[in-house]
């Protein structure tokens, strides 16, 4: 009787060792970076969760012993398919976003080969986080409403997010499932301004509006929309003016980015395939000769490369020149 029972027991154990789905250092590393990410999952959870980030991380292996321009690494998405990613993350509406002709007005001249603004002066705030909401086309907005005011007042104030999140529907935008840059400046132009973070602070979900009109701190003028897929106006915006907004198609190879120029087979390059809005704060050439852009993104500081990502530039990489904007100030 003991003795079948050790049997068994050693035949169940040998069956489980002979069909591994996750070795045990790869559970290791999985307890390792829960520790790290202070995760808690039930039993059931726990398996699923495993079996997902064992997944992630054979992918991410299997990428950076291959010859590319980025590399990949752990963050705190490691434990999400994609379509989990896509559904907390990216809009999920789509959105037609291009201007077949914008009013960006070009400026002739020779541009710097390289233009970083975060070293120019205090123009970038800190990188933020958007949590569990597809916001990120308000972040877009405010980093570029930010740059652009700190630019022009010589103050780098933080702006509010939330309040773009709550007020801006009747222009097109949709809260925690997306929305535009152009159509997020359209509103504070009509709405006669944007509170600060502080006065109006994040909440990461959709609430109603409590915009108060003394606390406005940023004012637009006019929204300038960059004609669609001209890739050389962004180039000389940022050159001449500031900070811009851009949008583009993020895929499954993106959500584990980690540092280098991202470049992308699996992505799609036209105004209606973009799900997720950010920050152009500068642009340069890798010494092998890749143009790129400096791109922050609003995942924080543990995303990429302290929350920024560099991009293929001058080939429309992902669709990130179908819809891009700027504000024109109201001072
Ligand atoms: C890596 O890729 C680059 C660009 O595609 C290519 O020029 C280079 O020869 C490749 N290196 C190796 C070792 O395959
Ligand atoms: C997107 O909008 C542009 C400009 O309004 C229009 O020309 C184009 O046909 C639209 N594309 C789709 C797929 O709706
Ligand atoms: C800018 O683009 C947005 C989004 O496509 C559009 O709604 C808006 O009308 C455009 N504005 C201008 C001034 O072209
Ligand atoms: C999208 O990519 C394809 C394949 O590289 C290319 O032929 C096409 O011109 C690109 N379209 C745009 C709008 O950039």
């Amino acid at each position: 009787m003991a003795l079948s029972v050790v049997w068994f027991i050693t035949a169940a154990l040998s069956f489980v060792h002979l069909t591994p789905l996750t070795s045990l250092e790869e559970e290791y590393h999985f307890k390792q970076w829960m520790q790290q990410h202070n995760r808690v999952y039930d039993t059931e959870e726990y398996y699923h969760r495993l079996h997902v980030f064992t997944h992630n991380r054979r992918m991410i292996d299997h990428h950076n012993a291959g010859n590319h321009s980025f590399t990949m690494g752990l963050n705190q998405f490691s434990d999400m398919t994609f379509d989990e990613f896509r559904k907390f993350y990216l809009w999920t509406k789509p959105q037609n976003c291009s201007a077949t002709k914008g009013s960006h007005v070009s400026r002739t001249g020779p541009h710097p080969e390289s233009v970083d603004w975060r070293t120019k002066g205090n123009f970038v705030t800190p990188v933020k986080n958007q949590g569990n909401c597809g916001s990120c086309w308000t972040f877009s907005t405010t980093g570029c409403l930010e740059s652009v005011n700190a630019i022009a007042t010589g103050k780098l104030v933080s702006l509010s997010e939330q309040q773009l999140i709550d007020c801006a529907r009747n222009f097109d935008n949709y809260g925690c499932l997306g929305g535009l840059p152009s159509q997020a400046f359209e509103y504070i132009k009509y709405n006669k301004g944007l509170m600060t973070e502080e006065d109006y602070p994040y909440k990461g979900h959709d609430d109603t509006c409590s915009f108060v009109p003394t606390l406005a701190a940023a004012f637009v003028r006019d929204v300038v929309n960059i004609t669609v897929y001209d890739e050389k106006a962004m180039v000389e915006a940022v050159a001449s003016l500031n900070p811009i907004t851009f949008s583009f198609d993020v895929t499954a190879d993106f959500m584990h980015y980690k540092e280098g120029v991202y470049s992308s087979t699996w992505c799609k390059n036209t105004s209606v395939s973009v799900n997720h809005a950010v920050l152009a704060v500068g642009y340069g050439t890798e010494e092998n000769g890749t143009p790129y852009w400096i791109v922050k993104n609003s995942w924080g500081t543990a995303w990429g490369k302290d929350g920024y990502f560099l991009i293929e530039r001058g080939r429309n990489m992902c669709g990130l020149a179908a819809c891009s904007s700027y504000p024109l100030l109201l001072v």
